[in-house]
């Protein structure tokens, strides 16, 4: 454990480090309440932003080691590849070939439709961890009584009013997603 802190010390702002430990700390208990490995939950929840603070010309060239070809949101907007940047990097610099924690750190940007409940638990913990400002109180709350199901669906509405306020496109995984859990949650 000792060596990802020290990497994400490195090589991440002090903001996205204790960004990072909070989202972490938050992915372990959702994951002990969700029946998923706590440890595995953890480490993709610290590890998700690994490649948050590189220049956009490293973003797209670790990404496109996925074998996947770059789609229009992420050419539009680059720093979205982060994810994907993220999971290559960490197999390439700590060995990790948990699929399920790659995926995990793959699909926190967007969320993806078909995604496994670690993946779930960390782009939920990412997006309320308690550093975050416009999540109040009473909203975590709130969102603690839900299930991850539920939670996920108002989250992803959430960002959808948000990014539709700014006259930002929601990027097509995230509605995918979005129609996805609609049907389960209904
Ligand atoms: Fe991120
Ligand atoms: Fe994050």
């Amino acid at each position: 454990m000792n060596d990802y802190l020290r990497y994400l010390r490195k090589n991440l702002s002090f903001e996205r480090y204790t960004h990072s430990l909070r989202t972490a700390e938050l992915a372990r208990v959702l994951a002990q309440e969700n029946g998923v490995d706590p440890e595995d939950a953890y480490l993709a929840a610290l590890l998700h932003d690994i490649a948050r603070d590189l220049p956009v010309e490293r973003l797209e060239e670790l990404a496109g080691q996925d074998g996947k070809p770059f789609r229009d949101f992420e050419r539009e907007k680059p720093v979205m590849l982060h994810g994907r940047a993220g999971a290559v990097l960490i197999e390439q610099l700590f060995g990790i070939e948990d699929k399920s924690i790659l995926e995990a750190v793959r699909n926190h940007t967007t969320g993806s439709p078909g995604m496994d409940s670690l993946s779930k638990i960390v782009y939920v913990a990412d997006t309320i961890e308690p550093g975050r400002k416009h999540i109040s109180r009473e909203d975590f709350t709130r969102y603690r009584k839900m299930s991850m199901n539920e939670l996920l669906c108002r989250l992803l509405e959430e960002s959808f009013a948000h990014l539709g306020s700014k006259g930002n496109a929601v990027a097509q995984p995230a509605l995918d997603l979005y129609n996805e859990l609609s049907r389960v949650t209904q």
